[in-house]
């Protein structure tokens, strides 16, 4: 008899302190209160990036369950009706929809979730990003799975050796691809190299007795998409698993040794450094930034958290901050100039195109 468990991270920013700092710790504790008085969860952590709240649920009910997304919603809506009482700037503003209507992808707040049999030993990973959008993923997914470079298992270990195979989704067209790394590296960097359109979604094992096996699944939602409008950024999650055949703790986290440059930043318009910190750090300031990551390892037994472990605390990824801060600075300087300001199409969905809507009647034909 196996042991499958579903894995959900959902989170939602439902308001923050000081404007979009963090959450306040009353949020979190309305969150933790919420989640105790269900029998519908073996197990659940509540954490916090900046001003989102991130639940980690595990539970008996398999991915797009009604009843668990409702249980978040629900949770969202008891944090919200407290950033309300406390006057929390952007209360509620995640939440989307009036009332939840059968599952929560669409409504605003972001999801990964998997449902996985539990291995005798099961370490894995949240990663939780926060001021950029999905597409932040597609470099360190790509390092993890793809880059023996950065993941020596896809050269020593047998059971890596084959590789991975990788679904990437086009945001714009709705549309989904498979690519079978390394065999199809050169194809799928022609779509992943262009993160703020096409997404790395989920990871698969390929070979051996776990083909099929779920190795990764990141969170694709854009709010904008669904919104039409610029409604924050999309502080997308995503959940590794690793050891035995997939890559190690170690070789997961050291794809963000290398603190790449992303879309979000303030007012979702700007690219900055994708910091990794510890909970502790994870409260952006500077510009309302720079993005930042946070990731936090569990270990599953029975379907429990044992855990987390901070792992980007550790003192191994003191230069890679430095370094975020340092091109963080060097990138403030150009002020309202791309590339530090994201280029005109990927401004549409921000307050940019209503003032360029203001000034059109000054423009005349060139007519030389
Ligand atoms: C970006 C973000 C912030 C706000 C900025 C302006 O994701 O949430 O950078 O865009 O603080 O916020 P408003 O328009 O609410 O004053
Ligand atoms: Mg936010």
């Amino acid at each position: 008899m196996g042991d499958r468990v579903t894995i959900s991270v959902i989170k939602a920013d439902v308001g923050g302190l000081v404007g979009h700092t963090i959450v306040h710790p009353r949020l979190l504790e309305r969150c933790h209160e919420h989640l105790a008085g269900t029998d519908l969860l073996v197990d659940y952590h509540v954490t916090a990036v900046g001003d989102d709240i991130n639940l980690i649920l595990t539970h008996r009910h398999g991915t797009d369950s009604s009843e668990i997304h409702q249980l978040a919603w629900e949770t969202f809506e008891a944090a919200t009706e407290e950033a309300k009482a406390l006057k929390l700037y952007g209360a509620g503003q995640d939440l989307l929809a009036d009332a939840f209507s059968g599952n929560i992808k669409g409504m605003g707040p972001g999801i990964a979730e998997m449902e996985i049999e539990e291995r005798g030993r099961e370490p894995f990973i949240v990663f939780m990003a926060y001021k950029t959008e999905p597409g932040a993923w597609n470099l360190p997914l790509y390092k993890m799975f793809a880059d023996p470079f950065n993941t020596a298992g896809l050269v020593i270990d047998p059971n890596m050796h084959d590789g991975f195979i990788f679904e990437v989704h086009d945001l714009q067209e709705a549309k989904k691809v498979r690519f079978s790394c390394p065999e199809d590296i050169y194809d799928m960097l022609v779509f992943i190299g262009a993160p703020a359109r096409y997404v790395i979604h989920s990871v698969y094992r390929k070979d051996g007795d776990d083909a099929g096996d779920i190795a990764a699944q990141a969170s694709t939602q854009r709010l904008s998409l669904i919104a039409g409008r610029y409604v924050g950024k999309d502080d997308p999650v995503m959940i590794v698993r690793c050891q035995s055949g997939l890559p190690a703790v170690g070789e997961a986290v050291e794809a963000f040794a290398f603190p790449h440059l992303v879309g979000g930043w303030m007012r979702g318009s700007h690219n900055g450094p994708l910091m990794p910190v510890g909970r502790a750090d994870a409260t952006p300031t500077r510009f309302d930034g720079p993005p930042r990551v946070m990731a936090l390892g569990f270990q599953l037994a029975h379907g429990k958290l044992v855990g987390p472990q901070d792992m980007f605390a550790d003192v191994s990824f003191d230069p890679a901050r430095e370094e975020a801060n340092r091109i963080a600075g060097y990138l403030r300087r150009m002020g309202p100039f791309e590339p530090h300001r994201l280029p005109l199409d990927e401004m549409e969905y921000t307050t940019l195109p209503q003032v360029v809507e203001r000034l059109r009647d000054r423009f005349e034909p060139i007519e030389d």
